[in-house]
């Protein structure tokens, strides 16, 4: 538990297919992309997510992330056109928009935490794009706070997360009494909400009017428990993507020249908008290179819902299978030089004979991420926004450590120095 990521490398070596045992039960890891596939893609209904009532963390969300079956398929078929790149684009200009605001806080020649200025700007984002509120007000602050509670409750090394939540621990009361209040508030605007006649742009007011063809819409429980999903999902997660691709472009000039100059062509002096992502093509294949090396999601999990063979290893129902993407993005076998920073081996020329599954950091199949052209789309718009003004320079510890847990933490803070340019 306390270093899951060498564990997993130091497992890879044993083949493709690999039993262990934890104190949570019987694991097995699949460390090949035709395994990943099967288990994601092909067979999505017999390697389910794994049931989160098994983990008592004193809410029972009903959020995209942790429903099954029917009702899983009801709120995706809902909430999929809330992301769409039609819908999207029109976060586009509040992305930038917090931005700069952000960048306005700063000051050239100060040394910052790169990890939670991060985490702040794409709460802020999330919090204008899904519930249109400003950073200052009064719910934007509970959200914030919401945010911060429910990363330390689902931390592995939190002793609350191996204790019931009734157990009145410091942590267990303090996320208690903060969600309490985060439900209270979200009520109060779901019911403002309800009873304006316009629709307005943020995912809140999408969700309460959204229905599929057949007139399925989403319960009151489940619009609130989502906005929390979002919430979380939506913003370490992105973050974290952030955080390690400035990292990267801060120890290799070379690459950090070749962003701006794709800057300077695409944006030139504008503000960097929605119409310009599209030729961003060598910032993307930054920021695919980023989340290969530092996948901000590095495990999944799923459970097999019946018994079932991987390269004739037989796994029980009641197992857990884990798909390690932090291992398999830096297997050798399927990335040339796995460690290097390279962006260029995402041209096209060079990315033809890689098994589809060698890189999944947004999941895949039916349960892939439903935010990840917003994450794509706000990545982009961060890094325009952001290195036309400023340099970083690392100032911590290039070596990074991570924390176990869900997400893809750095152990210890990423700080750097800013300049303006
Ligand atoms: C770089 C940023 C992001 C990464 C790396 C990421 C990664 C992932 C991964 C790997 C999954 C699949 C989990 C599984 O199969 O068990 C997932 C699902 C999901 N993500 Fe993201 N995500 C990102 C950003 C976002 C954003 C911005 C949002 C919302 C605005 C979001 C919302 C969700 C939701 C709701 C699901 C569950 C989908 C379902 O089960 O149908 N994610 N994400």
């Amino acid at each position: 538990m306390r270093n899951p990521f060498g564990f997993l490398e130091e497992i890879a070596s044993y083949g493709d297919v690999v039993q262990y045992r934890t104190v949570l039960g019987t694991f097995t890891a699949l460390l090949h992309p035709d395994h990943v596939e099967r288990v994601l893609l092909q067979e999505p209904n017999r390697f389910q997510q794994v049931d989160v009532a098994d983990f008592d963390m004193g809410i029972d969300p009903e959020g995209l992330v942790d429903v099954r079956g029917e009702q899983w398929r009801r709120q995706r078929t809902v909430m999929q056109p809330a992301f769409t790149m039609e819908r999207i684009q029109s976060y586009a200009d509040a992305m930038v928009e917090v931005t700069e605001d952000t960048a306005g806080e700063w000051t050239g020649g100060e040394t910052i935490r790169l990890d939670e200025a991060f985490s702040e700007l794409a709460l802020r984002i999330l919090t204008r794009s899904l519930f249109d509120l400003d950073v200052e007000s009064d719910d934007a602050d509970v959200i914030a706070r919401t945010a911060r509670v429910l990363n330390e409750q689902l931390a592995v090394g939190n002793p609350s997360v191996l204790l019931p939540s009734w157990v009145p621990t410091p942590s267990n009361r303090r996320f208690k009494r903060t969600y309490g209040e985060f439900v209270d508030r979200v009520d109060a605007m779901i019911a403002d909400r309800r009873e304006s006649p316009d629709i307005g742009d943020d995912l809140l007011s999408i969700l309460l009017h959204a229905q599929t063809d057949e007139g399925a819409t989403l319960s009151e429980t489940e619009v609130r428990d989502n906005m929390l999903t979002f919430l979380f999902a939506g913003h370490e997660t992105t973050s974290l993507g952030l955080t390690y691709t400035v990292l990267l472009l801060a120890q290799h000039d070379d690459e950090l020249e070749r962003v701006r100059a794709e800057h300077r062509e695409v944006i030139g002096d504008d503000d960097p908008g929605f119409e310009h992502v599209p030729r961003l093509t060598h910032t993307e294949r930054v920021i695919d290179e980023a989340l290969r090396l530092y996948p901000p999601i590095p495990t999944l999990f799923r459970e097999p819902m019946e018994p079932a063979a991987f390269d004739g290893y037989r796994v029980d129902s009641g197992s857990i299978l884990t798909l390690p993407q932090f291992t398999i993005h830096r297997d050798a076998r399927f990335w040339a030089d796995p460690m290097a920073f390279d962006p260029d081996r995402w041209r096209e020329e060079r990315s033809d004979d890689r098994p589809e599954y060698a890189y999944f950091p947004f999941g895949g199949g039916p349960r892939h991420c439903i935010g990840m052209r917003f994450a794509r789309l706000e990545m982009r718009l961060v890094l325009a926004a952001l290195l036309r003004q400023f340099d970083f320079e690392l100032v911590s510890d290039p070596d990074l450590e991570f924390d176990p847990g869900m997400t893809l933490r750095p152990a210890d803070p990423v700080r750097v120095r800013i300049d303006e340019r």
